[in-house]
């Protein structure tokens, strides 16, 4: 095909898809299991059906949350560096990649031949890859739909000229994971890559409490309404009876442990039935949502040096809100 001017146009790209998610109910298995521990909790993955993924959407934008603004100046500033970093003909891998704003000023610096996102909603998944394929016709699109929190073998591709693998994880969901699990993700994610693969990674920073506190419980409730959003998907999915008003958000920074812990909080004494199971909660008593670990540059280059990453680079803010590392797996 040719342009208006003469110039060849690149042949469009392929779009894919593929479910790595495994069938059966594992929603229920995991809901019924962490409400049986002692410190009730439910893993994070579950915020994201689709009105918990566009309350996050909301949260990105919250004159409280920073980090999502912080982290997209920071990549405006510094594209080229982090473009000259990934390396060119690079498959750029990216984790959690969701509603991919960031996506598209990355992919215009650094013009992959491939772009694999991989993301637990697969309704989200496609809605992104459909406008990227837009945006970027020439783009090969492979959309995984799949927990990262677990080991994963990628597809592998031929015939497109792949130097090597880029994996882009922004937006400090690397913090949702505690330390150890970082380390197993981050070594995951080097065997994936391979050596020489680059890696860009957000990474939140510590900083004042009320900062964070601020922007973990916002003036107008929208974070409230992520987390209780949890809930209300239990009661529609897993035929739950939360009474959402009998429960609160809470969110604090614990400086000593240096994270964010969010929690839902039951009001009073209560019990809630799901699938015929009777949960009790005392007054006071908390379901434990999530977690959001904050590093030092330093600490996140010593723990990403565990996994035999090396660090090239640290961009920042002037402010020191948030970092993105870029690295090297030696
Ligand atoms: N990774 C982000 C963070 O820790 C996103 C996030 C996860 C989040 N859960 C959240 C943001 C709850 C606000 C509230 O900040």
């Amino acid at each position: 095909m040719m342009s208006p001017q003469g110039s060849p146009e690149p042949a469009p790209g392929v779009v894919r898809f593929y479910n790595f998610v495994p069938e059966g109910n594992a929603f229920l298995e995991d809901v019924l299991a962490g409400l049986a521990l002692p410190q009730k909790s439910v893993p994070p993955k579950y915020f994201y059906d689709e009105r918990g993924s566009r309350l996050f959407e909301a949260i990105c934008e919250l004159p409280e949350y920073y980090p999502t603004r912080t982290e997209m100046a920071i990549m405006r500033a510094h594209i080229a560096e982090m473009a000259q970093l990934a390396g060119p003909e690079a498959e750029l891998i990216e984790f959690g990649s969701g509603a991919g704003i960031k996506t598209r000023i990355l992919i215009e610096a650094l013009r992959p031949p491939i772009y694999v996102p991989v993301d637990i909603d697969g309704a989200m998944l496609r809605a992104a890859s459909d406008q990227l394929s837009r945006l970027f016709p020439w783009l090969n699109i492979i959309g995984i739909c799949a927990d990262y929190s677990r080991a994963l073998a990628l597809p592998e591709f031929v015939g497109a000229p792949i130097a090597r693998k880029a994996v882009f994880f922004p937006g400090s969901t690397i913090g949702n994971f505690t330390p150890e699990e970082a380390l197993e993700f981050l070594r995951r994610t080097r065997s994936l890559a391979g050596a020489g693969g680059a890696l860009l990674v957000g990474v939140d920073l510590k900083k004042d409490k009320a900062v964070l506190d601020a922007a973990y419980d916002d003036s107008q409730g929208v974070t409230a309404q992520f987390n209780l959003n949890l809930l209300r998907r239990i009661n529609r999915e897993l035929g739950g009876d939360f009474q959402l008003a009998r429960f609160a958000h809470r969110a604090f920074y614990d400086d000593a442990k240096g994270r964010i812990e969010m929690h839902l909080e039951s009001l009073y004494a209560q019990f809630v039935r799901i699938a015929g199971r009777r949960f009790d909660f005392a007054p006071g008593e908390t379901i434990h949502t999530e977690i959001s670990c904050k590093y030092t540059a330093a600490e996140f280059i010593e723990l990403a040096r565990d996994a035999r990453f090396e660090s090239k680079k640290v961009w920042t803010d002037e402010r020191q809100m948030f970092s993105v590392h870029g690295m090297i797996a030696v």
